[in-house]
């Protein structure tokens, strides 16, 4: 995909890393929202200290920009040991494994991001390390290879991935605790942005905030970077000082609306509306109609619009809701899909499955208005 999007998108940029890692939280107390993970995490890791165990092997799942990576390197810093940096693409064959595991000192928290995208034969490795401390090095090839056991101190593994579904299930049942990372609410990341405008000697008024959280879509990551943005703009326009206005002035600019959508995104509600009629309408020929490969469509621009509820994918094709159709400032049809239920927090997060219920469009031969679950995290389930 060669799709323009870094203000919207949810990965990092190339030179984004080093100015996350200024920004990062680095206790847990400092770690904004997703309280329950958090709870849970604390309690995982202070029965660890007291009892002077390593804690369970912990798995972090959730969509890029949540803060996996952030939590995991809390998780060392609370436990006071040293944090060992590796990823699944990395571990390619199980040797690349086997020589970080037997150097792991006692208590060591071995950090693998992207878990799901580990070779299988270091996946095999892993599973032994886990749960038994050791591993097998294989000596030799064809019958006359033999298996060295090797005993391995002590680790916790925290493994991330955004894609927990593609994880084997005997890995993912080795992890003794599974942190599911949600969406943010947008008052949770009001605070991201504030606390990230103290650490920049930003001012920050709380009304600009709330314009910036809201069209930060439910993640951190992109909240600071249209903070960023934000600044640079105040800057050149402003004389540095940042207000609602120019916040909004800013994000217009960009191209970035209200609710957090891009301008590919209302390319793709756009067609789907005033093309097609809201839909029914397949992928590929929605993805030519905005002159786009049917996997930009799909990948880059519907999880957000499937979770934000302006649209559905149904057995039929995408489906405009009635939602979409006011967020582009049109009235929807009587009988446009969703139409009825009240449209998804723009905040994000809660809006997953809006548009699901039998009954809609009564008559209207529609077939039954299945929703197939579309999963934002996956981009699959192409219909
Ligand atoms: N709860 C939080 N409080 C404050 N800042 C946060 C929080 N979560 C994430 N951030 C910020 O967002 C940025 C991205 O977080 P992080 O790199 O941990 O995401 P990730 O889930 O590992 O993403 P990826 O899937 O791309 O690896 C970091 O700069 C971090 O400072
Ligand atoms: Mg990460």
């Amino acid at each position: 995909m060669n799709v323009e999007r870094d203000l919207v998108s949810a990965e990092a940029a190339g030179d984004e890393r080093l100015i996350e890692a200024a920004l990062r939280p680095k206790r847990l107390d400092e770690f904004i929202g997703q309280a329950r993970v958090r709870e849970q995490l604390s309690l995982v890791l202070h029965s660890a200290l007291r009892r002077n165990r390593p804690p369970d092997h912990v798995l972090m799942s959730g969509s890029p920009g949540l803060g996996k990576t952030t939590l995991s390197m809390i998780i060392a810093t609370e436990l006071g040991v040293p944090l060992r940096i590796t990823s699944g693409p990395a571990l390619e064959r199980a040797g690349d494994l086997a020589a970080i595991l037997s150097t792991l000192s006692e208590g060591e928290v071995l950090f693998i991001d992207e878990i799901h995208r580990m070779a299988r034969p270091a996946e095999e490795m892993l599973y032994l390390a886990m749960e038994d401390f050791r591993v097998d090095i294989v000596v030799g090839k064809g019958p006359g290879a033999t298996a060295i056991p090797l005993e391995i101190a002590p680790f916790t593994l925290v493994g991330a991935t955004t894609r927990a579904g593609l994880l084997p299930a005997p890995l993912r049942d080795r992890f003794g605790f599974v942190a599911h990372m949600d969406f943010y609410e947008a008052a949770e990341l009001e605070r991201v942005l504030h606390r990230s405008a103290g650490l920049l000697g930003l001012e920050l008024p709380a009304d600009a905030a709330r314009e910036v959280a809201g069209r930060s879509r439910g993640t951190p990551r992109i909240a600071n970077r249209l903070l960023r943005r934000v600044r640079d703009f105040a800057e050149v326009r402003a004389d540095g000082v940042i207000t609602r206005e120019i916040a909004s002035a800013a994000l217009n600019l960009y191209e970035v609306d209200a609710q957090g959508l891009d301008r590919l995104d209302r390319a793709v509600l756009g067609a789907l509306l005033r093309r097609f009629g809201g839909g029914p309408v397949g992928l590929s020929t929605l993805a030519v109609a905005v002159g786009e490969e049917p996997e930009t469509v799909e990948v880059v621009a519907e999880p957000f619009l499937v979770r934000q509820g302006l649209l559905a994918r149904t057995p039929r094709g995408r489906v405009a809701t009635a939602a979409a159709w006011v967020h582009l400032g049109l009235t929807p049809p009587p009988d446009a899909f969703g139409a009825g239920v009240t449209a998804a927090d723009p905040a994000g997060g809660s809006g997953r499955g809006v548009v699901a219920g039998p009954g809609e469009a009564p008559g209207s031969g529609e077939g039954d208005g299945r929703v197939a679950a579309a999963d934002p995290g996956e981009g699959d389930g192409r219909l």
